[in-house]
């Protein structure tokens, strides 16, 4: 057995140093995290999104759960946001209760869009418009009290002060004509409010 024993190849050696040389760095990696969280007390990511429920909204959350949403949507750390389906948390702040109502009790007729889910015949989501009427507005009900704050992805307006994220970005991918087209709200406090006005005003529309 021992003579068949044969020496590292230069190749191997470069493999396995290689592949050592991720192991060691994940272990570093790992332990670092760990020190700089415990160490730390602001989250890892922040919460832009908050519910705060009705005795309606309570049972629409329940329902929520129950109903099979959740196979396609989340919403208060419920269910999945994979591929081409909504988070739902923070709609509220983007659609009414009016909006969310009509739409599930009508898709086709209400969502703006072409469906590829909830319309009578498709695939998985066709039973939404189906379910009892009651159970659907208490839904709605639940899913207009999932409001984010400014600044997060699901609200309408950008967030307070000064973003360089934001900047970096308007920099490098905003078209040029746009510059000269439109005006960055965040600029103008009065356009800012107005654009809050006009997004409020909005969801208080079906
Ligand atoms: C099989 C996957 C699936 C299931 C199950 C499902 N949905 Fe949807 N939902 C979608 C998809 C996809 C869209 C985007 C519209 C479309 O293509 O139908 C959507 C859109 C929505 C929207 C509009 C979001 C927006 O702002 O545009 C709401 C509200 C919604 N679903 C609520 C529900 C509720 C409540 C249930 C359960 C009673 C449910 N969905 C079950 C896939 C699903």
């Amino acid at each position: 057995m021992s003579q068949n024993k044969q020496p590292l190849k230069p190749g191997e050696k470069i493999l396995f140093t290689v592949a050592g040389a991720f192991v060691v760095f994940a272990v570093i990696a790992f332990i670092v995290m760990q020190i700089f969280m415990a160490n730390s007390d602001k989250p890892l990511f922040e919460t832009k999104t908050h519910a705060s429920l009705s005795a309606e909204g309570q049972l629409g959350s329940r329902l929520f759960r129950e109903s099979g949403c959740t196979t396609c949507h989340r919403a208060l750390r419920n269910g999945t946001n994979m591929g081409r389906t909504a988070d739902l948390d923070g709609i509220g702040s983007r659609r009414s209760l009016d909006w969310m109502y009509a739409f599930l009790t009508e898709p086709v007729k209400n969502y703006g869009a072409q469906t590829i889910d909830h319309a009578p015949g498709q695939r998985s989501a066709a039973y939404v418009a189906q379910m009892p009427k009651k159970d659907l507005h208490a839904i709605a009900t639940f899913l207009s009290e999932l409001i984010s704050e400014q600044g997060s992805s699901s609200a309408a307006i950008p967030p307070k002060g000064d973003s360089p994220f934001i900047d970096s970005m308007v920099e490098t991918w905003a078209p040029k004509e746009w510059k000269e087209k439109y005006r960055d709200i965040r600029d103008d406090p009065e356009t800012l409010r107005q654009a809050n006005e006009k997004a409020t005003k909005e969801l208080q529309q079906p």
